[in-house]
């Protein structure tokens, strides 16, 4: 049977092993992009983590029982710049097989006075480096035909939110960016697929958890009965990042305890 009419590839005997991969995590320090960076090294891959620190000492101490790497390049991703410059360092030490585009920052405003300076900053953080490292990390996946992608998007790249336009913008951003990239790599070998977390108890929501009153209408419509947590992202995204995704491109999956489905 050719190829294009359907030919499947031969069975893995582990689909989400990912021992002998290196995958890169943006914004590893906390939150949803340490767990995700945990998961990776926990499910065989060796991981660079993109980020203004160090290694932070929960995967320092995990990829030392292992004996695979765990290793932190700095970067600013609202420097282009910056951003080049760690991705070619990156790029001179390391083959990479998995870019996670985890790293993400949000401002909050009315909408009516939001300074144009924090929206540059929520869209560079969060759209266009996003863009950048699919870029500078797609190019040699797409000359060896293969490499998996998975960006994080939102509730907001569907819905419009509260006080967070620049936010909203990025992660609708993220979403459209997934498919554009699919449409022209998918037949290239490179899978681009996003994950969407709901409410996530982590710092970026810290000003909301305060927020009694608004916290609790978040909640009560969470199907799931109850706010996700940080290390809630990690199965998707390594099921994503797996051999075991390999014909799915340009989804956007969302982890949300079921908040879309209301
Ligand atoms: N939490 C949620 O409910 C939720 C919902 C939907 C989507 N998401 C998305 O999920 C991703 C992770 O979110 P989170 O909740 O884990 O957020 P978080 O706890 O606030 O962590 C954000 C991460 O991004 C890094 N970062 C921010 N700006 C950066 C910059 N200019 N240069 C380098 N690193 C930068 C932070 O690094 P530092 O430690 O150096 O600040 C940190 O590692 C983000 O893309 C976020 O938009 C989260």
């Amino acid at each position: 049977m050719s190829k294009s009419s359907g030919a499947s590839t031969p069975p893995i005997p582990n689909p989400m092993d990912l021992s002998g991969s290196t995958a890169v995590v943006t914004g590893a320090s906390r939150g949803i992009g340490l767990h995700i960076a945990l998961g990776l090294l926990r499910q065989g891959a060796n991981v660079i983590t993109m980020q203004r620190g160090p290694v932070a000492p929960e995967l320092a101490e995990l990829a030392a029982g292992t004996g695979r790497i765990a290793q932190a390049y700095p970067v600013d991703l609202s420097d282009p710049d910056s951003v080049a410059a760690a991705a070619q360092a990156v790029l001179a030490e390391h083959r990479v097989d998995i870019l996670v585009n985890n790293a993400g920052t949000q401002i909050r405003h009315d909408s009516v006075e939001f300074p144009l300076e924090d929206f540059d900053t929520v869209m560079n953080v969060n759209a266009r480096a996003v863009f950048q490292l699919c870029q500078l990390f797609g190019a040699p996946m797409l000359e060896r035909g293969t490499g998996k992608i998975v960006n994080l998007a939102s509730m907001l790249t569907f819905q419009g939110g509260l006080r967070v336009p620049a936010y909203a913008a990025s992660k609708a951003a993220v979403g459209q960016l997934t498919k554009a990239l699919c449409n022209e790599w998918a037949g290239r070998g490179v899978n681009v697929n996003a994950v969407a977390p709901g409410y996530i108890a982590t710092e970026m929501n810290s000003a909301l958890i305060a927020d009694e009153a608004r916290s609790e209408q978040i909640l009560g419509r969470i199907p799931a009965g109850r706010w996700g947590a940080a290390d809630d992202l990690a199965g998707a995204v390594l099921f994503l990042a797996s051999p075991a995704a390999q014909y799915i491109h340009g989804t956007i999956l969302a982890v949300d305890g079921g908040w879309l489905a209301r």
